[in-house]
């Protein structure tokens, strides 16, 4: 372990991530250190970079990390120097429903992240690697990943059911591979043919283009012979709660993920969802225990991430501007030299 690493530090809100030199900290008792080797590209993170997460200032941003152990603090147990691990998007939240408490801390909002070379980490919120997984690819599971796993548990997910995933960003195209993996029949819709293609590939049974078929919702009714999705994970938010509703059958689940259309109030047709007792509900990404449910399920299945984009840390310039201009498809890798 060196004296001093390499800190990607943001200075102040939306401004963008330089090198700053840092002292190597220490493992307090029950933490490890870890060197990181990889983080990934959010939504979340591109909110983050924007300035528009309150927070302690400077600070280090991203949520998405890993990396392998480099030393560990007194008390841990189950770690050992080498180990290949991942950062928990909430730290404090090791089981169990969510709590204020437990979703506290974030990597990367409130406080440091993960856009560094080392970092000390509550060993406990450290979930090793899956084996068959690369550093670049593992550290897109955090928070795409186990929010997907999320709503998919949440949302009861059976062999046989019809599922649908909404565009083809991060979360969605884990949707797409892990109900696959559960044996759902998936539902995929994107603004592009050629993003449809790439999602066929990883394992979507029905495509639909929401831009030629605005109106989808309708041919989710078809495709299940009027009955309806049993799961739908709604990304858009204002522009497309309304239609998860409409596609969802008697008795289904429709969760609430996430907000690509904007942070205002969604028209959802009240009355639809009442006498077809469809469930509602919100997810915020999941604990440790859920993070490392996926990570099993993911060697269970051999799963690999879709990562359309692998870029350095010192491009998150270009990151956002990927991510803007919604030119990847499923996962924005980087690399932590
Ligand atoms: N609640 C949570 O715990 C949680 C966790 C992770 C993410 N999120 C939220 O979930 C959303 C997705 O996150 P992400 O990281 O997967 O994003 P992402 O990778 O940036 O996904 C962007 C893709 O979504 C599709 N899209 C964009 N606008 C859309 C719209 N209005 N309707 C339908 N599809 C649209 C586009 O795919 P096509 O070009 O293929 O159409 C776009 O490329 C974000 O709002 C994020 O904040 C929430």
């Amino acid at each position: 372990v060196p004296v001093t690493y390499t800190a990607m530090v943001m200075a102040g809100p939306g401004e963008l991530p330089r090198p700053e030199e840092r002292a190597v900290p220490e493992p307090a008792p029950g933490q490890a250190l870890v060197r990181l080797r990889a983080s990934s590209m959010n939504y979340h993170d591109l909110v983050n970079l924007l300035g528009l997460i309150k927070g302690p200032w400077p600070r280090v941003p991203m949520t998405d990390g890993c990396g392998e152990v480099a030393a560990i603090g007194d008390g841990v147990r189950g770690l050992a120097v080498g180990d290949r691990v991942i950062v928990a998007f909430h730290p404090l939240w090791l089981d169990g429903p969510p709590t204020p408490a437990a979703k506290r801390e974030c990597p990367g909002d409130t406080g440091d992240g993960c856009l560094q070379q080392y970092l000390c980490v509550a060993a406990n919120a450290l979930i090793k690697v899956p084996a068959h997984l690369t550093d670049l690819e593992a550290a897109t599971l955090p928070c795409a990943g186990v929010t997907a796993w999320s709503a998919l548990r949440s949302g009861g997910v059976q062999p046989g059911d019809v599922v649908v995933a909404m565009g083809t960003g991060g979360v969605s195209l884990f949707v797409v591979q892990l109900a696959k993996a559960n044996g759902a029949t998936v539902v995929l819709t994107s603004s592009s043919d050629d993003k449809l293609t790439i999602g066929k590939s990883l394992g979507a049974d029905h495509l639909i283009n929401y831009r030629r078929d605005p109106e989808w919702y309708t041919s989710v009714r078809e495709l299940t012979n009027g009955r309806g999705a049993d799961l739908v994970v709604d990304v858009g938010g204002p522009d497309t709660l309304g239609k998860a509703v409409l596609a969802t059958r008697m008795g289904g689940y429709v969760a609430i993920v996430g907000v690509l259309s904007g942070v205002g109030a969604a028209e959802v047709p009240v009355s639809y969802a009442m006498t077809r007792n469809i469930r509602l509900e919100g997810i915020t990404v999941g604990s440790v225990a859920d993070h490392a449910a996926l990570c099993r399920a993911m060697s269970a299945s051999a799963l690999r991430p879709h990562i359309s984009h692998t870029l350095a840390w010192d491009q998150m310039d270009e990151a956002m501007r990927v991510l803007q201009a919604n030119e990847h498809v499923g996962k924005i890798a980087i690399t932590i030299p």
